[in-house]
């Protein structure tokens, strides 16, 4: 069948306010042509990011009601850590307001200057926290996780061979092993299981605790259950289990697979180790039994954590993706290949071979998505990465665009919409120009800079 079919009807509705090419020229030359500083009120399709930006379910809204705010040893909390270790079979279940906060949480305890920690790719918040600690960190990923148009089906994979020889040359200095599923840096692509248990067994044998960053694991099993030889007739559910049995802890940003607008946590097997994190938890974030949320918030993302394992759901999410990225690809659009489980990536630099790298045409699409479309996407590229420590500037190894998809929160008709805009685009492509920076922060420029039009 060529429609998607969302297993959702809708009960209530947020309006979406329509505005004018001109009002919408005149709004980001207002904001210096940077999408972060527009008021999301101006924007009509909002791809910044699939986090905390989906749609509760009814069921969830009437879960908000049952939230008990006691500080200490709320019922809210135990049905949080169960629904949570129903998926996960992990001992100690450390709520977070989100992924960051339970990653600074773990590398307070696994970093330090002269430590060194691999992933497939190291998230940027998730890079951060491991470099402020003093820290190292280092993305191993598969050669075909880089190569845009290979059709590997688990691009997230990590490279076997140097995670071996990785543990071998740094010893003692590497605390845990980190592995992201799904690899959302490398475009959203799933780790297979047979690549999670190598990387699990891998760092057994050199005595370090495995960690997940678990952000997208239901994405991640769809493509394990449609992927991988033997697991077609396999739970959602059991493929989660399975993937999170062989790891010592997890690191989770519940604004993503657990249908939460905010939340997150830390899990951890070992004792110790747990006794650390809950001391550094109860100094930053909260009590061990809230963690930085509310208990509406602990019952909302228990009852959220049921629903996205459910196959229907996984199937429209996934198949939205793939309706984009085939499309875009047919009008001769250059994509990441294949679609990843929350986004779909437009490589700009090959699109847009016009305009030099340092003149960043990732910025140039996401500027014309939004003065053509009303649609705020996110360049991943040379603004994103280019300037270095030393205050010079090159270009990032590619320069992508990112259109994350915010779960159960736009139709079909929206997707059909965004891909008439990028027909539009194509058409005049080549009449689009680069920008330059004005000014910049010293840190994490892409936030803040301010940009003119070459
Ligand atoms: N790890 C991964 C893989 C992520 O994608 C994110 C967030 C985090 C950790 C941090 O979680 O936002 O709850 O603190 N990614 C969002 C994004 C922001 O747009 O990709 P957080």
């Amino acid at each position: 069948m060529k429609t998607i079919f969302e297993p959702f009807r809708i009960k209530s509705v947020e309006p979406i306010r329509m505005t004018s090419r001109d009002e919408r020229r005149q709004l980001i030359q207002d904001s210096h042509y940077n999408l972060f500083g527009l008021k999301s009120d101006d924007v009509m399709i909002d791809l910044l990011t699939d986090s905390g930006t989906g749609a509760m379910s009814a069921a969830q809204w009437a879960a908000v009601m049952l939230g008990d705010e006691s500080y200490a040893g709320s019922p809210s909390y135990y049905r949080f850590r169960d629904a949570v270790q129903n998926l996960m079979p992990l001992k100690h279940i450390i709520p977070t307001h989100q992924g960051r906060a339970a990653e600074a949480i773990l590398f307070s305890i696994f970093g330090g200057p002269g430590k060194n920690i691999p992933n497939n790719t190291h998230f940027d918040t998730t890079r951060g926290n491991i470099e402020a600690s003093g820290a190292m960190g280092h993305d191993l990923v598969i050669a075909e996780g880089k190569d845009t148009s290979s059709l590997h089906p688990f691009k997230g994979n990590m490279d076997i061979a140097k995670l071996e020889a990785y543990l071998e040359n740094h010893g003692d200095s590497v605390p845990c092993v980190m592995l992201t599923i799904t690899n959302n840096a490398g475009g959203g692509q799933p780790v297979s299981l047979e690549n999670i248990r190598a990387v699990s067994a891998l760092a057994k044998a050199h005595g370090k605790p495995f960690i997940i960053d678990g952000c997208r694991f239901a994405e991640n099993a769809w493509f394990i259950k449609q992927r991988e030889p033997g697991q077609q007739d396999r739970s959602i559910h059991d493929i989660v289990n399975d993937c999170f049995a062989c790891a010592d802890g997890m690191t989770m940003s519940a604004k993503k697979d657990a249908f939460g607008n905010i939340g997150g946590w830390l899990a951890l097997n070992d004792d110790d180790l747990a006794e650390t994190a809950r001391a550094c938890l109860i100094r930053t974030e909260g009590f061990p039994t809230y963690g930085g949320l509310a208990g509406r918030d602990l019952e909302a993302l228990a009852q959220g954590l049921t629903e996205i394992i459910d196959e229907d759901y996984l199937r429209y999410r996934i198949q939205t993706n793939s309706y984009i990225l085939d499309r875009l690809d047919a009008l001769g659009i250059p994509v990441v290949k294949p679609a990843g489980g929350h986004a779909v990536f437009v490589d700009a630099r090959k699109w847009l071979s016009h305009i030099d790298p340092l003149c960043y045409p990732g910025h140039a699409v996401a500027v014309a998505l939004y003065e053509l479309g009303g649609i705020r996407s996110c360049e991943i590229g040379t603004v994103m990465f280019g300037r270095q420590p030393d205050g010079t500037e090159v270009p990032a190894a590619m320069d992508l665009v990112r259109l994350a998809i915010p779960r159960r929160t736009y139709t079909q008709s929206h997707a059909d919409y965004m891909i008439e805009v990028f027909e539009e685009l194509h058409a005049m492509k080549d009449e689009l120009r680069g920008f330059k920076i004005d000014w910049e922060p010293s840190l994490m420029r892409h936030f803040t800079c301010k940009f003119s039009r070459l």
